[in-house]
């Protein structure tokens, strides 16, 4: 079980979850909805009507849960704050909603685990969603005065923040696709929602700026690799507009200052001008952070077609033998070749992947046991890439495996099982998989080289 990857003395082993995935306890200690909380409770928005509000009970478990990090041995935890919780109603800051925070950061301090703090992972609250959401361009504000919240109650013991997670999510997938909180259908919408929350990174990142604290920011983007079906023009078009959908769009503007042209274009032929970019936005959007975010799970393989409604983009479907529960594509070069990509037309700042891992159809046999091969081999060839970036010379300080335990799967619900830790949701058990002690063995063998 035992594996041969090594990493450089202070690469960080981590673990991810994020708020409404694993809290529950969704109306205590003056929390109000989130627009997930609302979402949910549309009849057929999540897969059986499942929703968050009991998920992993971690409000009430966090103590148990920060104990079993430590015993996997890895050095850090990637988790995002409820939004709702700090501020439930306009203008109105809620002491024990912080204090929960505060306890999870003592918590984890007090086991020696690094917090890396993801500000926003999705739960808008409700009252914000009721004055248009990330269509309403105040929005940032309200963000802004959050971040700068959580840095003055938090900001002495995280030294990391993440201001988003997966803009792309919260903006295209919400907004244009509906598969997410809101969802709506409608492109020009996911683009105004795309510019906002890039905006809205810009105000927590003045706002870490003026606190005059000396730890690092960034954002996290879910990015892909993609390529052509066929080396027909056409195709390698195809594949063309379908990075600039899913990696330039953002990219572009957080390190160029600018949205790719050729997108602009395909974009305004569609959803007419997008006059909700404002002179200086981009000034504001692309200043300087201390790291990027890299969540990857899958490549695409794309080809054109004009019948599609992704701007000609038809996506190939991969093979059943190489996917996971999601149907995602099994295919880790891509992880090197993104960092690859990244780090030479994009920027020569750090790189994390905050997010990785697989979701599989685990069973919890007679003895107790959870033997999830698959998943290892998963995290095993994805870390051998992420190491052979390190060797070539590439910047990558860390990984965090997603997820720490099974939760609340967005819109599948509790139907696909991330987690390295089995959650038996009936008794709240946890349980840790084969993959769990594999991480342990590698995250503990990494740490004990250091001393
Ligand atoms: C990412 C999300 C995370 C989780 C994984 C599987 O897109 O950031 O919350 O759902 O996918």
């Amino acid at each position: 079980m035992s594996s041969s990857l090594r990493f450089p003395k202070n690469f960080i082993f981590g673990v991810a979850t994020s708020a409404y995935q694993i809290e529950g306890a969704t109306s205590e200690g003056g929390r109000t909805d989130s627009i997930w909380d609302t979402f949910c409770r549309v009849p057929g928005k999540t897969h059986s009507g499942h929703t968050g509000d009991i998920a992993c009970d971690h409000y009430h478990r966090y103590a148990e849960d920060v104990q079993t990090i430590a015993d996997l041995g890895v050095s850090s935890y990637r988790f995002s704050i409820a939004w709702p919780r700090i501020f439930p109603e306009k203008g109105k800051f809620n002491a024990e909603g912080m204090d929960f925070y505060k306890r999870l950061v003592d918590e984890l301090e007090k086991r020696q685990l690094k917090p890396a703090v993801t500000m926003y992972h999705w739960d808008l609250p409700e009252w914000l969603g009721q004055m248009g959401g990330w269509l309403n361009r105040d929005v940032s504000k309200y963000f802004g005065e959050y971040a700068e919240t959580l840095l003055h109650h938090l900001g002495v013991q995280v030294d990391t923040w993440i201001t988003h997670n997966e803009p792309w999510c919260a903006s295209f997938l919400s907004y244009g696709i509906g598969e997410h909180a809101p969802g709506h259908t409608d492109w020009r919408e996911a683009l105004t929602a795309a510019h906002h929350l890039l905006l809205s990174h810009g105000e927590a990142l003045q706002a870490y700026r003026a606190s005059g604290l000396g730890g690092n920011i960034g954002i996290t983007l879910n990015l892909g690799a993609v390529y052509p079906a066929s080396s027909s023009p056409e195709d390698v078009a195809a594949a063309r507009t379908a990075d600039g959908f899913t990696n330039r769009w953002f990219l572009d503007p957080l390190f160029r200052a600018q949205y790719p042209e050729d997108m602009l274009e395909k974009f305004e032929a569609r959803v007419g001008r997008v006059d909700f970019i404002r002179d200086g936005d981009l000034q504001h959007i692309s200043a300087p952070m201390d790291f990027l975010g890299v969540n990857y799970y899958t490549r695409s393989v794309v080809k054109a077609d004009v019948t599609s409604e992704f701007l000609g983009v038809g996506y190939v479907p991969s093979s059943p033998d190489s996917q996971t529960d999601m149907g995602w594509e099994v295919h880790p070069e891509s992880l090197y070749r993104l960092l690859k990509r990244v780090a030479s037309e994009y920027t020569d700042i750090p790189l994390y992947v905050t997010e990785n891992g697989a979701a599989y159809a685990d069973v919890l046999e007679d003895d107790g046991q959870i033997h999830d091969t698959a998943r290892i081999a998963y995290v095993e060839g994805h870390l051998a890439a992420a190491e052979r970036f390190i060797e070539d010379g590439g910047d990558l300080r860390g990984y965090y495996l997603w997820s720490l335990m099974d939760n609340f799967e967005w819109a599948y619900g509790y139907s696909k099982r991330f987690g390295i830790v089995y959650v038996d949701y009936d008794t709240q058990k946890r349980v840790l998989k084969d993959s769990a002690k594999w991480y342990r063995e590698l995250a503990t063998k990494h740490r004990t080289q250091l001393v």
